[in-house]
């Protein structure tokens, strides 16, 4: 069996391979509420094979919506459409798994298809007006966007309860693996970075205090959290404005500390520009050293991330122990059957077990059709061959 077909473990939670679905935003739910929509995109990955099919960015509050097709969990009537989602999923054998997150100052935003720029009046005009968003500090994003306001030190309290809370109906919801959305320039992320954090209170200034915020969701979510299910945090392992490898190496150990099982090694998107964020050059797997450097360096699991779009490219991911399980975003909406496509291409003779058993049994028999027409051909051939 391929490294990548092989089951991974964390606490009581065991998924059937290491091919993990990225959580995806679609900005489709209405009033953050999962409809049908999500349960097909999600379902599908689920059919196709994977180990681990995440949710996209949940948000802990409205506020912390990026836009208003972000889903939610800051209500109770939030969770059953969820529920069916996980259940689904688990139904299909992969492992339902949930991103909470909070989007700070990138908060109040478009969809990237209405433009992605900020809320503006016009917005209003159709129902969905601008919010100021919140940040540890008053710096935007880009020169265009709203300045946040600055959260007070007596706010903080209230956010980990939305945490804890959008944790608790996680649980109620029937996600087995939760990640805390500490990267990619929203809020989590900004209180981490030296650019964005300028605060002089215990949140912000040093090291410590700038990771503050990070460790104490991480110890709520934790808290909240059944003890025999993971808990993973996605960190931008490097940014563009201040933020290295050395301090994510720190603070995942901080992490590792307070009981979280595995970092995702993302990068990146501190700001909302593609200019600004230049310095992380994307190639295949770019991301990849970070979470090797972050395994071997902590001695935690680590899951990589960006432009892993081949199996083979996967599989010597893993087997250079680089990474515990491999994420794949957009290769999974080109081909939602990625991981089914993967084992064939690592495995070329373990047949179909591992396809839905509706789909698989039909496609034994269509392999079989594809080589007797493969063999009447070659035997045509070498009949007409004959014959001449
Ligand atoms: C449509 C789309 C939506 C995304 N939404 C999220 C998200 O909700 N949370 C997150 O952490 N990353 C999000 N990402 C980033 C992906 O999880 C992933 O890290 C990134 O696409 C790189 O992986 P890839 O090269 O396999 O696509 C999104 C990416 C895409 C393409």
């Amino acid at each position: 069996m391929s490294r990548l077909m092989s089951p991974f473990e964390s606490r009581g939670v065991v998924a059937r391979n290491r091919v993990v679905i990225s959580p995806m935003l679609q900005y489709s739910a209405r009033d953050g509420v999962a409809d049908d929509g999500h349960l097909v995109h999600l379902g599908r990955f689920a059919m196709g094979g994977a180990g681990i099919v995440f949710t996209e960015a949940v948000a802990v509050e409205a506020h912390g919506r990026i836009t208003y097709g972000d889903l939610g969990l800051w209500r109770d009537d939030q969770i059953a459409p969820l529920r069916r989602i996980a259940r689904f999923i688990r139904a299909n054998g992969a492992i339902p798994a949930v991103q909470l997150a909070h989007a700070g100052r990138k908060a109040g935003t478009q969809r990237p298809w209405q433009g992605h720029g900020p809320l503006s009046d016009a917005d209003r005009e159709h129902g969905e007006p601008p919010w100021q968003p919140v940040a540890p500090s008053p710096v935007a994003a880009n020169p265009a966007r709203w300045v946040p306001r600055e959260i007070a030190a007596h706010e903080i309290a209230g956010l980990l309860g939305a945490w804890r809370d959008a944790t608790r109906r996680a649980v109620a919801a029937g996600f087995e693996i939760v990640e805390i959305h500490a990267a990619h320039g929203y809020l989590l992320h900004t209180f981490l970075s030296p650019s964005s954090n300028v605060r002089t209170d215990a949140y912000g200034g040093t090291f410590e205090g700038r990771c503050r915020l990070v460790l104490e969701v991480a110890e709520v979510v934790r808290a909240a959290w059944p003890q025999d299910r993971p808990v993973f945090v996605r960190l931008s392992a490097v940014d563009e404005a201040g933020w290295e490898i050395a301090d994510t190496l720190r603070l995942a150990m901080q992490l590792k500390a307070r009981g979280i099982d595995l970092i995702d090694c993302s990068s990146g998107s501190l700001y909302d520009s593609s200019t600004a964020n230049s310095r992380l050059k994307r190639g295949y797997g770019y991301q990849v050293p970070f979470a090797a450097a972050v395994r071997s360096e902590v001695g935690i699991a680590t899951m990589a991330v960006g432009l892993i779009v081949d199996p083979v490219q996967a599989e010597a991911i893993l087997e250079r122990g680089q990474a515990d399980l491999i994420a794949i975003g957009r290769e999974a909406l080109f081909d939602p059957n990625w991981t089914l496509h993967a084992q064939a291409r690592l495995s070329p003779d373990e047949g179909h077990d591992a396809w839905p058993i509706q789909h698989g049994w039909w496609l034994a028999i269509r392999e079989k059709i594809f080589r007797r027409i493969a063999d009447d051909g070659a035997g045509a051939a070498s009949r007409s061959a004959s014959d001449r």
